[in-house]
């Protein structure tokens, strides 16, 4: 007897290949490794939508195109503040918003498709400036799509260094097989609705703790802990207590999550180049800890490092709150719903 739909096959897909028991992740044909901390996001936005990379003035055009949409229709304005005025979830006000990108506008899902990727990161800060009694910042059409999700949330221009690590964490989530949320996304295209409804869909899916939530934990516990001398008597005892130690384990990877060293990798680089070293050098000790704990408590299970553990240590080091951490997260490109081509299984 399997547990949801565990060993079936619903789909297929040429978009990316998960191979858990090697710890190997391909994006539309390149490793994660090569590909995710090397190319800019519009090039993989465009690599995953066109099934190649660009050619340089084909990205041009693909990366001013993305920056034209940055605006949000009025209403949908209007909707993020009254969400921000009822204290609503970020992700909720996400949702709210998502659905107006609709708005008179004719249907057609690769355009809705680059609406919603250039909008998402408006959104999400014009929320959050709301939500801290600020006003939003108007849209730059002159930054990468990173850089911009920074100065939406913060008015200040990030340096390289910061666009580029959240460059390296959106290409490295950007696709990942058929997740509950992306599912969630195929079942409402299947019906012949259209890319906004889809997405939308997907967001309300995210929502759940169990899919979209583990990153402020695993950051929740680095902070618990405080020190590296603590790391071993706060972790025992939440295994004692049989706690899961969250941003460890994965349902499929049997080994390393290949996207956490993809993720260490950037950490290291930005918290090493200016970060917070201290706070680096004791999610490095509560790793080391959890893992061989893990290893000692659970020896028949492999249990390692994954995505979410990473993904927590470089938003929070970017400047991201927590709260955000999810939101974030739907910034990436979706290409899974104009694209859904036959290929390898997902
Ligand atoms: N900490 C402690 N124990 C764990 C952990 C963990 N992180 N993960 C699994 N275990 C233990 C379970 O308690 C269970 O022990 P038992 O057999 O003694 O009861 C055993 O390992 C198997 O647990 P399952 O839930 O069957 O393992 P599965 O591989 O299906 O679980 C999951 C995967 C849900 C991700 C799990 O590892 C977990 O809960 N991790 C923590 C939450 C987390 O980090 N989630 C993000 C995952 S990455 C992503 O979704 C993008």
């Amino acid at each position: 007897m399997t547990e949801g739909l565990e060993g079936v096959v619903a789909a297929a897909t040429r978009l990316s290949h998960v191979d858990g028991e090697a710890g190997r992740l391909t994006l539309a044909g390149y490793a994660v490794e090569d590909l995710a901390p090397h190319a800019s996001f519009e090039e993989v936005a465009y690599l995953f939508l066109h099934s190649r990379l660009p050619e340089p003035t084909e990205r041009a055009r693909f990366a001013q195109e993305l920056a034209g949409r940055r605006a949000l229709p009025r209403v949908a304005i209007e909707v993020l503040s009254e969400a921000a005025a009822a204290n609503a979830p970020p992700i909720d006000a996400l949702r709210m918003a998502v659905s107006l990108l609709s708005l008179g506008r004719e249907e057609n899902p690769l355009d809705d498709a680059i609406t919603a990727i250039a909008s998402f990161p408006t959104i999400v800060g014009t929320y959050w400036r709301f939500r801290n009694g600020e006003p939003p910042v108007p849209v730059r059409s002159d930054l990468s799509h990173a850089a911009h999700y920074l100065h939406q949330l913060s008015g200040a221009e990030p340096s390289c260094e910061r666009a580029r690590a959240l460059e390296t964490y959106l290409n490295t989530v950007c696709d990942h097989g058929l997740n509950a949320s992306t599912f969630a996304a195929r079942v409402i295209v299947s019906t012949r609705s259209d890319v906004i409804s889809a997405i939308t869909g997907a967001v309300g899916a995210l929502k759940g703790p169990l899919h979209g939530g583990a990153p402020g934990p695993a950051l929740q516990m680095v902070f618990e802990i405080g020190s590296p001398e603590r790391a071993e008597s706060v972790i025992r005892a939440k295994l004692d207590r049989g706690e899961r130690l969250m941003g460890f384990g994965h349902r499929i990877y049997r080994v390393r999550d290949p996207r956490a060293d993809v993720l260490a990798q950037a950490a290291a680089q930005f918290y090493l180049s200016g970060g917070d070293r201290r706070l680096y050098d004791l999610a490095r000790s509560v790793e080391a800890t959890a893992l061989r704990l893990l290893r000692e408590r659970k020896a028949d299970r492999r249990l390692e490092t994954n995505v979410e553990f990473y993904t927590a240590l470089l938003l929070y080091g970017l400047g991201v709150p927590v709260d955000l951490f999810t939101p974030t997260f739907c910034c990436r490109a979706r290409p899974r719903l104009v694209c859904p081509l036959p290929g390898a299984t997902a």
